[in-house]
């Protein structure tokens, strides 16, 4: 026979009962002096933290990346070099539904992995996409409002979706990708991750080199159709959550290849597209992938909230060998998440399981709310008490010069930049006949939900003409303009 525990309270008090409180009589009032009954219900008042502003809705898993080629020569981040494993976490998302929305939503989706380095947590928070919506931060808060509610009656729009869209030409490039059949992947497993962003990386010696990260599915690419999706959307909006879950579960642990494309450092002033812009990628024909290492995702978390809801990306957690770059989103990015992460978790929030870094932390930060780790004596720096001191050496390599203007305006265009020439070679070169079929019918689509005004379908058009006219054609047919 089994025996099983007492239940107590989180002081660890044995619990008087599991069913009934505390009453004057079998039917009497309650009494205030059932502390069990009142931290019960206290507590489970408190059970939530803020859902996240976006990415609300997601999963994730454990993993292990093992790096299988020598990249010595452009970083010495130790888990990049020949032969490291490097324990990781990855969270998978959607962008704009709350948590408890549908996983196989139209949207692009969140692949952000905390890598558990020697050197301390190494966070690369990307999107199932090489590519984004809007190229400077000023403009993130609208485009996000865009896609979520109105304010009056708290109801998505795809009218303003398109507002913010046509009056945003930047955003042709991430749109295509999301109105393909890429914007509903069948799966978390069957889709690559991207960095997106370019970043720094230098070696041992200092040199400098820009760098790209494309995460390729060993799975194989696999999508929904639009009308696949959005059955699932009302039988079984968990689905991604599950099938990832279950997988793992099964041993059936997905992985993916992990490549480069590396630019020298200089090459980036005279290069034909700007190679910082988020709107862009690095043609494959100028800087071919490099394939360095491979990651597989081996265990589910045991505690969802702990591991998943309270995890913590941030893209300014660099690792010495590695640095930002000027792409002004990946700066406006660097303030952003850990000032998310203090109001959502707590200023303590690397001190949880999840978030906290596998290597001894010597930082003179401290106290504040739910501390349990505090530095010791001396609690200053500089001191002469033998306390941390900071190795400036681990860093020399990123330093840069720049200088200019201080000045709010668009990035100077290279000499390939424009807001179509990337997403018309999607259209021309990389899509299948079935692939812009889908495109022009997921749009149309999209566009032909009742909010949408004549006027705005007009827009639309234009939109999708300034990238091919047979888009644009295609598009303006199947919404009755043509
Ligand atoms: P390439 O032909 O060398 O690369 C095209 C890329 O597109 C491949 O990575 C391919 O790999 C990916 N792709 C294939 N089908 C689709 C699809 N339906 N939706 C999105 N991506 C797809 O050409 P270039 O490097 O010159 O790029 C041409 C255009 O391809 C770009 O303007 C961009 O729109 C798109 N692209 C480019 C990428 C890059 O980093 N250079 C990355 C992804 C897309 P896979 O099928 O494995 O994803
Ligand atoms: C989540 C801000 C652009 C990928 C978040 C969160 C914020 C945020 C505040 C919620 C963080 C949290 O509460 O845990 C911004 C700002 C951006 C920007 C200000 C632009 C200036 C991007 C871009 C990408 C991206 C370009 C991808 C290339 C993600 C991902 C998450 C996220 C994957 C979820 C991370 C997780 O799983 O916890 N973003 N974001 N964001 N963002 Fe961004």
């Amino acid at each position: 026979m089994t025996t099983r525990p007492v239940t107590t309270d989180d002081a660890g008090i044995p619990a008087p009962s599991d069913e009934h409180s505390l009453s004057v009589g079998p039917n009497g009032p309650l009494l205030l002096q059932d502390h069990y009954l009142i931290q019960k219900m206290a507590h489970f008042n408190r059970e939530r933290v803020p859902e996240r502003v976006v990415h609300a809705k997601g999963g994730g898993a454990h993993g292990i990346v093992r790096i299988t080629e020598d990249v010595s020569q452009f970083t010495k981040a130790g888990l990049f070099q020949k032969g490291a494993e490097t324990p990781l976490f990855l969270r998978f998302s959607t962008v704009a539904g709350e948590n408890g929305s549908a996983d196989t939503a139209r949207d692009p989706r969140g692949f952000a992995i905390k890598f558990y380095t020697e050197d301390g947590n190494y966070d690369i928070v990307g999107n199932n996409t090489p590519i984004f919506f809007i190229r400077d931060p000023q403009k993130f808060s609208d485009f996000i409002h865009s896609q979520k509610r109105r304010a009056d009656n708290h109801l998505h729009d795809h009218n303003m979706q398109w507002d913010f869209w046509t009056l945003s030409p930047e955003s042709a490039h991430q749109v295509s990708f999301l109105m393909t059949d890429r914007g509903t992947p069948a799966s978390w497993r069957h889709m690559h991750g991207f960095g997106s962003h370019t970043f720094l990386w230098y070696n041992a010696a200092g040199d400098k080199y820009w760098v790209k990260y494309h995460f390729k599915t060993d799975q194989g690419i696999r999508n929904f159709t639009a009308s696949e999706a959005q059955a699932l959307t009302a039988t079984d909006p968990d689905y991604h959550t599950r099938d990832l879950f279950e997988a793992i579960k099964r041993g059936d642990h997905p992985s993916w290849t992990v490549n480069v494309q590396i630019m020298p450092f200089e090459a980036a002033a005279d290069y034909r597209f700007n190679p910082f812009d988020l709107t862009k990628v690095w043609p494959h024909s100028d800087h071919p992938e490099i394939t360095i290492g491979r990651f597989v995702l081996n265990r589910n978390p045991e505690n969802y909230f702990a591991e998943v809801e309270q995890s913590s990306f941030e893209p300014a957690n660099l690792v010495p060998g590695i640095g930002a770059s000027p792409d002004k989103m990946l700066q406006g990015r660097l303030f952003s998440y850990p000032d998310a992460h203090r109001y959502r978790i707590g200023p303590n929030y690397l001190q949880l399981p999840i978030n906290q870094p596998r290597v001894p932390v010597h930082s003179y930060n401290f106290d504040g709310p739910m501390t349990y780790r505090n530095p010791h004596d001396p609690v200053y720096a500089p001191n002469t008490a033998g306390g941390p001191a900071a190795d400036p050496s681990l860093y020399s390599g990123e330093h840069y010069h720049v200088t200019g203007e201080i000045i709010r305006s668009a990035y100077i265009k290279h000499a390939e930049d424009d807001d179509y020439v990337q997403p018309r070679a999607l259209w021309e070169n990389v899509l299948s006949e079935t692939d812009r079929a889908h495109l022009v019918s997921n749009i149309v689509g999209h566009a032909s939900a009742p909010e949408v005004t004549t006027d705005m379908k007009h827009r639309v058009v234009d939109y999708w003409n300034n990238i091919h006219k047979d888009l644009g054609h295609g598009v303006a047919q199947g919404l009755g303009l043509a």
